[in-house]
């Protein structure tokens, strides 16, 4: 499959929810932050809403439906309750991540392969609501293969090991990765990448041309505080598009 030549950037505004719970009240809204994101250059927004609704709750889902105008792209647990939920809201698309109760971020990724008859109707019901569907994976090819026949039409490589590691042991793990992303291409899935991104180390995940999209938050909503969130996200993007 040929480079695609334009990676989105979506920006996950979990981390603005968490500033805002600490003080339990409306400021600062995950909403501005999604708009201002759009403004200045992200092509998405991500937002996880957990089973313990530590960040993102059911009403920021019900403003950011009704004021977004690009892509809402929903991270969320394969459990009944969320199938209503996004059943009911539609968004654009839904990422099916694993979820722990104890875990402080998503771990690691989904057991798309040990877990593959439970996510075949789970699947085929968002999909059939025409919500793109998405599994957020290790970058190895066996969740590759069972999200092929799972009939997922993008992946979300986990890059947090990537993120974590230093010298060799990144250099291979950026190697899994650029080969799961080819893998993923060669058989018509579209494939993303996210988790633990930085301006230090986006570059290389950028590079690999086939994928398609980047999901940052932590460090976006981090960096802000020294940058301003509109000048974090104009440098991500122009540290993205150097690559290309
Ligand atoms: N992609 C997925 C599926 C995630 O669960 C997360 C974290 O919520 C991210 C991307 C973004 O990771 P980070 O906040 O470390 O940039």
């Amino acid at each position: 499959m040929s480079a695609i030549k334009y990676l989105r950037l979506g920006v996950n505004i979990d981390h603005v929810a968490t500033i805002r719970n600490a003080r339990g009240g409306d400021h600062p809204e995950p909403v501005r932050a999604a708009l201002m994101a759009a403004k200045a250059g992200a092509d998405g927004i991500t937002a996880h809403l957990r089973e313990d609704r530590r960040h993102i709750r059911d009403n920021d889902l019900t403003v950011l439906m009704d004021e977004l105008s690009i892509p809402l792209n929903l991270e969320m647990a394969a459990t009944d309750e969320m199938l209503d939920i996004a059943l009911r809201h539609r968004p654009h698309a839904a990422c099916i991540v694993p979820e722990n109760r104890e875990e402080r971020t998503t771990e690691g990724g989904l057991d798309a392969a040990g877990q593959h008859n439970r996510l075949t109707d789970f699947v085929g019901q968002l999909r059939n609501a025409n919500i793109r569907v998405s599994l957020f994976i290790e970058p190895d090819p066996r969740q590759v293969e069972a999200a092929i026949h799972l009939g997922a039409p993008v992946v979300e490589f986990h890059t947090g090991h990537y993120a974590h590691v230093a010298g060799a042991d990144r250099e291979a793990e950026l190697r899994r990765i650029s080969e799961a992303a080819a893998l993923a291409a060669k058989n018509g899935i579209e494939p993303h990448a996210g988790h633990g991104l930085t301006f230090d180390n986006v570059q290389p995940i950028a590079a690999i041309p086939q994928l398609a999209e980047l999901n940052i938050g932590h460090f976006l909503i981090g960096e802000a505080i020294f940058g301003g969130l509109g000048n974090s996200i104009r440098e991500m993007r122009a540290l993205m598009d150097e690559t290309r």
